[in-house]
């Protein structure tokens, strides 16, 4: 006699193969491995055996018991996986979508432009220096051989805060602050923006940018200011070019030049410059009997607007898109 029949193995599997989700396959292990069982059954009835034959069928009812649980145990790890499939593929990311368009950034042509001075100028051996925008009356102007009631104070169109502080109408205040903390020899440059009451036209903007350069040592010429000022320009045109120095006035440079250069056939103003004045070392506590230097001051809007054949100042502020989507172009 046989207490239970392998062919409920079989009978198991059928019912599983239409199982598909936890719940179902729970119903099905309680019916062929829970308390009501027809395995617990056989496990029960065991006892009402000839003892001989009790040996070899509970072997037997193991066996089938093992293969039935191993049976479910595999079906479970299928409805497992299935399932996490599912999940995934309610998740998935669908590449054949259009991704959104995403445009490409591009330089600024001022950028660009102080870039190029930055390299050239850091090849020259020149360091990058900053001040503040916000600056006081004393270094834009007193320090810088200015006094208050100078007739150059009023010609700069000023944008006041109060008496004493302005926003400042050139970079040449950065020498001064630098000449204060470091000792000569000093080798600086320092781009940034600068104001003035201006009405916004072609030619005039309330902030532009300027560069500032600067030499104090104690052997520097006026040979050397202009050697200096011929590699940094050609390097910024690419290209070999006339320059032309011109005599002007600028309260702290003795002598003080106007520098032009020959381009697309005529002679265009870029900067101004000179050798530094005594009275700019003496009011930081420089010796110029030692000491001497020079000092260059040019426009960053100036030289981009020569460089793309800008012609009018405003488009560098204004944020046209149009304007800056020229990118290509422009280079
Ligand atoms: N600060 C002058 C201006 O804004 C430009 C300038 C001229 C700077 C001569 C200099 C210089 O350093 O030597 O017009």
């Amino acid at each position: 006699m046989t207490v239970v029949d392998e062919s409920i193995i079989q009978q198991c599997m059928q019912e599983l193969e239409s199982i598909s989700d936890q719940h179902g396959l729970d119903q099905v292990k309680a019916k062929y491995l829970g308390g009501k069982s027809v395995i617990r059954e056989a496990f029960k009835r065991i006892a009402e055996l000839d003892p001989a034959d009790r040996a070899i069928q509970s072997a037997s009812i193991n066996t089938i018991k093992r293969e039935i649980t191993e049976i479910i145990f595999a079906k479970k790890a299928l409805i497992a996986e299935a399932e996490t499939l599912a999940e995934l593929a309610k998740d998935s990311v669908d590449t054949t979508l259009q991704a959104d368009f995403c445009r490409q950034g591009a330089l600024h042509p001022l950028t660009k432009t102080l870039d190029d001075l930055k390299r050239l100028l850091s090849k020259m051996g020149f360091d990058i220096a900053s001040g503040p925008e916000v600056e006081q009356f004393y270094y834009n102007f007193t320090a810088l051989n200015t006094p208050r009631y100078h007739p150059a104070v009023t010609a700069q169109d000023t944008l006041y805060i109060n008496d004493d502080q302005l926003l400042r109408s050139h970079t040449s205040c950065v020498q001064i602050r630098m000449l204060e903390k470091h000792n000569p020899p000093l080798r600086i440059f320092s781009p940034g923006r600068v104001f003035r009451a201006d009405t916004p036209d072609a030619t005039h903007s309330p902030c532009f940018m300027q560069c500032e350069g600067l030499v104090v040592d104690e052997a520097s010429t006026m040979r050397d200011l202009v050697e200096t000022l011929k590699c940094l320009l050609e390097g910024f045109f690419k290209q070999s070019l006339e320059l032309r120095f011109r005599p002007s006035y600028f309260p702290f440079t003795e002598p003080s030049l106007e520098c032009d250069i020959w381009f697309k056939n005529r002679w265009l103003e870029v900067l101004g410059c000179g050798m530094v004045h005594p009275n700019v070392l003496t009011s930081v506590d420089i010796d110029p009997q030692r000491y001497r230097g020079f000092a260059f001051g040019l426009g960053i809007d100036r030289l981009t607007m020569l460089r793309y054949q800008i012609d009018d100042i405003r488009s560098l502020y204004d944020g046209d898109q149009s304007f800056l989507q020229q990118d290509d172009e422009l280079c």
